[in-house]
């Protein structure tokens, strides 16, 4: 598995130190809200699981599953949801719990989504962001890292559902997936 990885870009310290601040400004933001953490599987699901262990005060955690992408390293453009919220959502303050932002279709879909199914209110969380993809502007309130154009895999980020389990992130090699 580690052959395969070009760089290491982030390291499992500067993740954690990261995801603390994160957490903590939650914390402070959604004090007294009403707040449900959604990560979006499966690319979240390493993030969202130390993310709420930094959040200190009430909270609850859902799923959901889309797919954009299929077996391919370029986005289709089309969302699907495979999974949906177990519950109704009127009354909650969402934080949606994303991987990375690349074009932020996926993103973009599911704002207009929640917000159809009338949340209270909708924030994002992304642990990295790839703003030289981006086909439509994303509004990431938590934001861990920008990363360059570049295939993203490990601490929850795959490439044809491998490397997720890898505890650092780094960059694949080209000849990987070319
Ligand atoms: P978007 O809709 O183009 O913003 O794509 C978002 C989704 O694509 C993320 O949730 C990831 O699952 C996947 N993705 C985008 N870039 C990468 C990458 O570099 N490595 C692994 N997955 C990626
Ligand atoms: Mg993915």
């Amino acid at each position: 598995m580690l052959k395969d990885i070009k760089e290491i870009l982030l390291t499992e310290e500067v993740i954690k130190e990261k995801i603390k601040e994160l957490g903590g400004k939650i914390s402070r933001d959604y004090k007294d809200r009403n707040l449900l953490v959604v990560g979006i599987l499966k690319g979240s699901v390493v993030f969202t699981a130390d993310l709420i262990k930094n959040i200190n005060i009430p909270c609850e955690l859902d799923f959901m599953a889309v797919s954009s992408y299929g077996n391919s390293s370029e986005t289709s453009g089309i969302v699907r949801i495979l999974k949906d919220l177990d519950n109704n959502i009127d009354d909650k303050d969402i934080i949606i719990v994303e991987d990375i932002v690349d074009s932020g279709v996926t993103l973009d879909y599911l704002q207009r989504y929640l917000k159809a199914r009338n949340a209270k209110s909708i924030k994002i969380a992304a642990l990295l962001s790839k703003p030289a993809r981006r086909k439509t502007e994303i509004n990431v309130e938590y934001l861990g890292f920008e990363v360059p154009d570049e295939f993203i895999v490990g601490y929850g980020l795959d490439y044809a559902e491998k490397y997720r389990n890898l505890p650092f992130i780094g960059v694949l090699k080209e000849e990987v997936y070319k």
